[in-house]
């Protein structure tokens, strides 16, 4: 009988400090810096975001998002046997925030590795989890995206600072006799590095370069459109199926007019489109799962549901996901 991989449960958790745009064009004004309301809901579909408190950290959000899915899901923390974290602000250099979550889930053994590939992080988080499911060296999996962008924001820069938020996605990832996942497609293109990053990094003891991110934002909505196209007719093509088949698109949540564009090129009804970025901003590899927990949990997206999933980010990273839900 061919082995597949199925989603049982999903969670999520956004941290309680939330700021509107205005909250946080007030707080930027006292620094003498310029941006409204008005500004960011035109050029970017997002109207507040979640910021963690000081001492809470990627895996603190991580862990209950977890919890979360796993109620979701009826599955008990000992009985997961792979746990994968999608994160680009992990609480240390090393160990990775996927050990510190199997610490406070109170379980140990199973494997448990970070994915580093910024906001594409949690579709290649899920992509190697269905991977090692259906070879047969995992059976129960938890795959998590979880950030804290707040730590690495420059908030100086108004084109950026304005965009990112924190918070946590889960899923609990099951071996199953049905389908689960029908196709995956990955891609990552090295040459575009510059364009958005991180630039420090930790040498000597101390922080060499900037910690804190860059991005040139019409260079990545420009590459964006086009990269989220490709893979979205790719992972369609290994699929078998076509856009008419998707019941629901859930885009990374980083930019509305690029999740529009994208889904218009697909010609999908904008209304199969699940928009969260609205409530948290770009969360990065947060994010898709967070909309899929918060599409699941209002009914919207309902049991047998076709889905696709795809995102785009540092690296470039890109890629898409299709399953059944
Ligand atoms: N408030 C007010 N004005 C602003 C702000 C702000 N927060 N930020 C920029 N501006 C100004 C600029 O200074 C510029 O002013 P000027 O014309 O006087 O020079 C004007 O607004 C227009 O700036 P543009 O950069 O042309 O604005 P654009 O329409 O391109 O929107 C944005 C900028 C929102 C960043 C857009 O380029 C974008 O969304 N890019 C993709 C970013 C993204 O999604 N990144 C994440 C994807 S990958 C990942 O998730 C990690």
């Amino acid at each position: 009988m061919t082995r597949y991989s199925r989603i049982t449960g999903t969670g999520s958790y956004l941290p309680p400090g939330r700021l509107t745009n205005a909250e946080l064009a007030a707080e930027l004004a006292l620094k003498g810096v310029e941006t409204s309301d008005e500004w960011i809901v035109e050029r970017t579909g997002i109207r507040a975001r979640h910021f963690a408190a000081p001492d809470v950290s990627s895996s603190d959000l991580a862990t209950v998002a977890a919890r979360n899915a796993l109620e979701a899901a009826g599955v008990q923390a000992s009985e997961i046997d792979l746990i994968i974290v999608a994160t680009s602000t992990p609480d240390m250099v090393f160990p990775s925030v996927a050990c510190i979550v199997q610490n406070k889930l109170g379980i140990a053994g199973c494997p448990a590795f970070d994915v580093q590939a910024v906001c594409s992080g949690f579709i290649y988080a899920l992509t190697v989890a269905d991977a090692m499911i259906k070879s047969g060296s995992a059976s129960r999996a938890l795959v998590i995206g979880a950030e804290v962008f707040s730590r690495i924001l420059d908030f100086s820069d108004r084109t950026t600072c304005v965009l990112f938020g924190d918070g946590a996605g889960a899923v609990v990832l099951e071996a199953s006799d049905t389908p689960g996942i029908l196709a995956s497609d990955l891609h990552a293109d090295g040459k575009y590095v510059g364009i958005l990053c991180v630039p420090g990094h930790v040498s000597g003891g101390q922080v060499m370069g900037s910690p804190l991110l860059t991005m040139d934002g019409q260079a990545v909505f420009k590459l964006a459109v086009g990269m989220l196209e490709g893979t979205a007719r790719a992972a369609l093509t290994k699929a078998n199926l076509t856009e008419t088949d998707i019941d629901w698109m859930i885009p990374h949540q980083a930019n509305i007019r690029i999740m529009q564009s994208t889904t218009r090129k697909l010609k999908m009804p904008l209304e199969k489109m699940i928009v969260t970025v609205d409530q948290h901003g770009n969360t990065s590899a947060a994010s898709i799962p967070l909309a899929l927990d918060v599409s699941v949990r209002s009914g919207k997206v309902k049991k047998g549901d076709t889905l696709m999933l795809e995102g785009v980010g540092g690296g470039f990273t890109w890629g898409a996901v299709i399953l059944n839900y």
